[in-house]
């Protein structure tokens, strides 16, 4: 730690080559019966040199933006295995994706599919597309990562599907063939992955009476990640409960795309910072650290919990388990705060923690999923840089932002500013 700290600076995300290959290929294995295109997230984590270790495990990716679309394709994944969804494509980005022989369009409403199929028919492009539909089910996770309940913007519910179908479905161009769902994200029990694909099943069947030839299932991603040891039940036990649904479906043709993200990176990664200043307010412990929300949104925006915990612990405070509260004595409460000028920005509030000083090194746990991805540059703060271990080397994949990079894109207003025209040049003068 001390050597990546040293020759990349604070704060730094640190990666596990390691670990995002063993996720994926536990994931893999787990679906095997299914042969799934595992389509990885690349809002979870969308770092180039990421995405191409996980593109050589053979996965695709799932995109929201032409900005992930143009990262997929920089990173050498080819645009067939890219799935493309998101309530408010521009025309742009159709156009782009269209261009680039996208793999899966999933379409989030009425309006997204008739502009798509005007783009696609003058472009004379075709392409698959898959209808996103909102199983109605409670994943009972955080109310701001809910997506498939009814009253929802992302798809159309299920009642609406059929007669989506029956309006959309025979288009030349944009050919309607899949169906797309993603329930909502981290989903840490199995059942409703399992009330949602029997749902889609039966609109399938029910859309193949009608004629329909439906030849792919997208479910989306949400599977959990363990931000305290044990908290997510292992990626058999979700495969275990909704391959056998599918076997049969599969066997007939159906192709089945994942979308997972977190479960793929979000332990694979981690957030080290260093504690600036040890201070005490009142009865309040506070280590102010060089990471904040501009670092790691989640704990500020979601009261998102993360283990935080020293990176060179004294031998009697090795932490055996990533828990809530450590069963452990010499641990006092402690909020671990950010450099922010907001009162709302922490990493954590009343954390049980083992003594720390100022110039320490700290570890956030679990932060390689919508870590980086969401940091930003609040407070004029450069983004961090990233590093990935593999084996017993470690490289540096993002270098940290200069000043000069935060304002690289800023144009001197008065040289670039067009001459206001003479009438407006005299009345300014009155
Ligand atoms: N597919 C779709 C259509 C999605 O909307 C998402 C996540 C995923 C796949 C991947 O979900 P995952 O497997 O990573 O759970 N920023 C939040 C999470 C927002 C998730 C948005 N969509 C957080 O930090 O928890």
């Amino acid at each position: 730690m001390d050597a990546i700290a040293d020759s990349a600076g604070t704060p730094v995300y640190i990666y596990s080559a390691a670990t995002i290959r063993s996720h994926l290929r536990r994931l893999t294995e787990a679906f095997a019966a299914v042969k799934p295109l595992v389509c990885f997230s690349v809002k979870s984590c969308g770092n180039l040199s990421i995405l191409r270790l996980i593109a050589g495990e053979g996965a695709g990716m799932d995109v929201v933006s032409g900005g992930e679309l143009a990262r997929s394709l920089k990173a050498g994944v080819p645009a067939s295995k890219c799935v493309f969804a998101g309530v408010g494509k521009t025309d742009a980005e159709l156009e782009q994706a269209l261009r680039a022989g996208i793999g899966l369009l999933n379409v989030e409403s009425e309006a997204e599919f008739e502009n798509l199929a005007a783009i696609a028919r003058r472009l004379g492009i075709r392409c698959d597309c898959a209808l996103r539909i909102n199983p109605d089910v409670d994943p009972r996770t955080h109310r701001y990562t809910t997506t498939g309940k009814k009253e929802s913007k992302f798809g159309v519910d299920l009642e609406r599907a059929r007669a989506f179908f029956d309006r959309y479905g025979r288009g030349e161009f944009a050919r309607l063939r899949g169906v797309h769902l993603h329930i909502g994200s981290p989903v840490y029990t199995v059942d409703p992955y399992v009330q949602s694909v029997r749902k889609a099943l039966a609109l399938k069947e029910d859309l193949e009476r009608a004629g329909f030839t439906i030849d792919a299932l997208d479910l989306g991603g949400g599977f959990g990640a363990d931000y305290t040891t044990g908290q997510t039940p292992p990626v058999r036990d979700y495969a275990a409960a909704i391959v056998p649904l599918l076997e049969p479906h599969c066997r007939r043709g159906l192709r089945l795309f994942l979308e997972p993200g977190r479960t793929i990176v979000g332990n694979a990664g981690i957030l080290l910072t260093r504690v600036l200043y040890m201070k005490q307010s009142g009865e309040k412990r506070f280590a102010i650290c060089d990471a904040g929300m501009q670092t790691l949104l989640r704990p500020s925006h979601y009261e998102a919990f993360h283990f935080i915990w020293p990176a060179a612990p004294a031998p009697a405070f090795v932490p055996a388990s990533r828990e809530k509260e450590p069963a452990m004595a010499g641990l006092s409460p402690c909020d671990v705060v950010g450099p922010i000028c907001e009162t709302g920005d922490f990493l954590a509030l009343d954390r049980m923690l083992p003594p720390l000083s100022r110039g320490d090194l700290v570890a956030v746990f679990t932060a390689g999923a919508y870590g980086m991805s969401m940091a930003s540059r609040y407070n004029s703060s450069p983004l961090p840089a990233e590093v990935l271990v593999d084996g017993d080397r470690f490289e540096l994949i993002r270098r940290r932002e200069s000043y000069d990079d935060l304002m690289a894109h800023e144009l001197p207003m008065l040289e670039h500013a067009p001459a206001a025209p003479p009438q407006a040049r005299t009345a300014l003068r009155h």
